[in-house]
């Protein structure tokens, strides 16, 4: 028989518990237990509350224990858009970048995303697992217990399968659940921009040969789309993911990024699972956002690592009543990192949400975004014990101490991931 683990010494416990996913003031209740126990058995969690009852059990007297020392105990962070798998970084556009360039311009001169495509296509999978391994490994030495992965650098069929067989191989051998997202519609690759239907005829590969496939072997769960300019307009996005809904392909969409497109609403309307960026957003896209089940997930990252100026209105979603969350979007070209206690650093320095509001957007909103709500995001009786400890005595601590990593202890499916010093 497996033994069962008491975790004790929490001097707070984060359990998120009760219904999700937040909107409005209930985002900034995280359900929090002083000295708050955790009981684990069998990889899911047995039984959670304050410590005299939770150790008052009598399986709890013959469990494994662990003291925790006094820190916070919360669930692990749900990162809910993440472009795992690429060949290399970009720093050399980094640096343009710093000497006026924008991002767009750098795109329009084959940069940007086409510059991680050619380095893609070209790679090994061999040497593209290799580095995503070592991603895995750094998400989950800062917290993160589960991701989703896009693929979106291969654009053509062979690559793209080879992005999304890898995040397939990574789910099963690494301990991270990665949820796999088919973003085929990244951009219009070079090898179509040159002739006069290039983009329509991209779109129908995509529709037409590409998906088939993804669908068949089942290797993803959402279709996305980069509907911006220079990448995919509304109808093309509409055309690509209704395609993958009739596939069985949930939407999300990058929405409302570099420019307005008008994809919240497209996002809205399809009841797309997540509309992520929306640095661009105007009133209707907020007030839509607010009565929508899609959720409104902000990528603070993408403006601070380019040094843009307008964030998301992270604080009229919330009074709107949107679901709000928070991710990554690990990526070389917007936002290489994968810490998600910086993103919160930033939701809370930049978009003004508390440090509870972002703990909220990072967890057990970040798992309705990604449909697994029932499973992660919240430390609940019967769901996954997926946990992160970090070496604060208190929660607002977590972004408080930006750009170092205070992740202490990282819990997935009852087993310790990583395990500071
Ligand atoms: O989420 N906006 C489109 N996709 C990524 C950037 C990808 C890249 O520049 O490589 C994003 O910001
Ligand atoms: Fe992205």
């Amino acid at each position: 028989m497996i033994d069962s683990l008491l975790i004790t010494g929490a001097s707070q416990l984060l359990t998120l518990r009760g219904r999700g996913p937040r909107r409005g003031a209930a985002l900034a209740n995280l359900g929090l237990i002083r000295d708050g126990t955790l009981l684990i058995r069998d990889r899911r969690i047995a039984a959670v509350g304050i410590r005299a009852k939770v150790e008052a059990l009598p399986e709890a007297r013959s469990a494994q224990k662990l003291d925790v020392g006094g820190r916070v105990v919360l669930p692990g962070f749900v990162d809910s858009h993440t472009h795992l798998i690429h060949a290399a970084s970009r720093a050399e556009e980094y640096e343009l970048k710093i000497a006026g360039a924008s991002y767009q311009e750098i795109a329009r001169k084959g940069g940007g995303i086409l510059n991680s495509v050619k380095k893609l296509r070209a790679a090994a999978a061999e040497a593209l697992k290799g580095r995503a391994r070592a991603a895995l490994r750094g998400f989950a030495a800062h917290g993160t217990t589960t991701i989703e992965a896009k693929s979106g650098y291969g654009l053509d069929v062979t690559s793209e399968l080879k992005i999304l067989r890898l995040h397939r191989e990574l789910s099963a051998e690494q301990p991270l659940e990665i949820s796999s997202t088919f973003l085929g519609a990244h951009v219009v690759p070079a090898e179509f921009r040159s002739r006069p239907d290039g983009a329509a005829e991209y779109v129908r590969l995509l529709v037409d040969r590409l998906m088939p496939e993804v669908a068949g072997e089942r290797l993803a769960e959402f279709c996305d789309v980069f509907c911006d300019r220079g990448a995919f307009t509304r109808e093309q996005s509409r055309e690509i993911l209704e395609a993958g809904k009739r596939r069985g392909l949930a939407a999300r969409i990058h929405a409302e990024q570099l420019t307005r497109s008008g994809a919240t609403q497209l996002a809205v309307k399809l009841g797309a699972a997540s509309c992520d960026h929306l640095e661009q957003v105007n009133r209707a896209d907020i007030a839509a956002l607010g009565k929508s089940n899609t959720v409104a997930t902000l990528l603070p990252g993408c403006d601070f690592h380019l040094g843009l100026k307008q964030y998301a209105p992270a604080r009229s979603l919330i009074e709107a009543g949107a679901i709000v969350g928070l991710a990554t979007d690990y990526n070389p070209g917007t936002s290489p990192t994968l810490s998600m206690a910086m993103i919160l650093s930033l939701a809370c320095s930049q978009l003004r949400m508390t440090p509870a509001e972002g703990i909220t957007a990072a967890t057990i909103n970040g798992a309705y975004a990604l449909r697994r709500e029932k499973e992660v995001g919240s430390l609940e009786v019967g769901k996954l014990a997926d946990l992160a400890v970090f070496d604060v005595e208190d929660y607002r601590e977590i972004p408080y101490y930006f750009g170092v990593n205070r992740c202490w202890m990282t819990m997935k499916s009852g087993e310790v991931i990583w395990k500071a010093g």
